[in-house]
């Protein structure tokens, strides 16, 4: 298969040792200038390349990561932030999220830095996280006047619990690694510079099994945790995209942009 050339990943096939013609596949989210803010295009590309490994029969696990500095601090802000309800429903932004859940492969995230908002949400769509101990994750969308839109309070919420997702949602704070570990939202905490190194050992690991029983074992394991998802999940777009209407997205938008702080009103 020919690799594909993208403007904000990096994408590569590695060897498994001891496998013949067996590979992982790895995808670096790699949009340094914005700390891998998941703008449309990457988002595009990304699905486009899981999609291309998810295909590969040479491929039997994906491993997804960012730089050491940041895995993702979210979705697009300036992209958003002069959306609008209507505008925002018709381009349907998540959309291209949904196809993730698609892939049957198993996919391990190897998480540095932040990991926040869309980058938390990216992170929990992956069947294995891998962190390293300077991971911070969050959800604080909040404090920019929206809440979760690529499925936080639904992802969030079954692995860690309500009332612990809910102050995490509600108060947008940010949690390291080990909390992470303690609240059983990631697998493993390793040293900063071993978090890769970990992801695609495990990813070895995982290759020596049956990709038939791989596939089957994942969609029977999602299928345990999906329950309403897919309800929760057009009910948080709704919300999400019904934000777009006040005044405070515009204005914790626009005070992100500015660098000062954003002064709510409730309208
Ligand atoms: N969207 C767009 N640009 C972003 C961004 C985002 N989510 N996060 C960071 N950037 C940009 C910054 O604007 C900045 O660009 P400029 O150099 O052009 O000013 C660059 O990346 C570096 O960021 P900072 O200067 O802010 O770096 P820092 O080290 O001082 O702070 C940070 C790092 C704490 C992660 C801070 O950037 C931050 O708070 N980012 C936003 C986090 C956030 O609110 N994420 C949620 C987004 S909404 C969402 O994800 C919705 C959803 O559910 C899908």
């Amino acid at each position: 298969m020919t690799m594909t050339t993208y403007e904000n990943i990096l994408t590569a096939k590695e060897a498994v040792p001891g496998l013949a013609g067996i590979n992982i596949g790895v995808v670096t989210l790699n949009r340094p200038k914005a700390l891998n803010a998941l703008c449309h295009d990457l988002m595009n590309e990304l699905v486009d390349a899981l999609t291309d490994f998810d295909k590969d029969d040479s491929i039997r696990v994906i491993v997804l990561t960012g730089s050491e500095r940041a895995f993702a601090a979210g979705a697009d802000i300036k992209e958003m932030s002069d959306e609008t309800t209507v505008s925002i429903m018709s381009k349907d932004r998540f959309a291209t999220w949904d196809r993730i859940r698609n892939i049957k492969k198993p996919i391990i995230a190897a998480i540095s830095g932040y990991a926040l908002g869309g980058g938390c949400e990216l992170t929990m769509m992956c069947d294995i996280i891998i962190a390293s101990e300077s991971a911070q994750f969050g959800q604080p969308e909040i404090s920019i006047g929206v809440i979760p839109g690529a499925g936080g309070t639904q992802r969030l919420t079954r692995a860690v619990g309500k009332y612990r997702a809910m102050e995490l949602i509600l108060t947008g704070r940010p949690f390291t690694a080990n909390e992470a570990l303690e609240m059983g939202l990631v697998n493993k905490v390793v040293p900063t510079e071993l978090f890769l190194d970990e992801a695609k050992s495990m990813a070895y690991q995982i290759s020596q099994k049956s990709p038939l029983a791989l596939q089957l074992a994942k969609e029977a394991v999602l299928k345990s945790y999906d329950g309403t998802l897919s309800e929760g999940l057009q009910f948080e777009r709704k919300n999400f995209y019904m934000l777009f209407s006040s005044e405070d997205q515009k204005e914790g938008m626009k005070a992100f942009i500015e660098k000062r702080k954003a002064t709510f009103t409730g309208k």
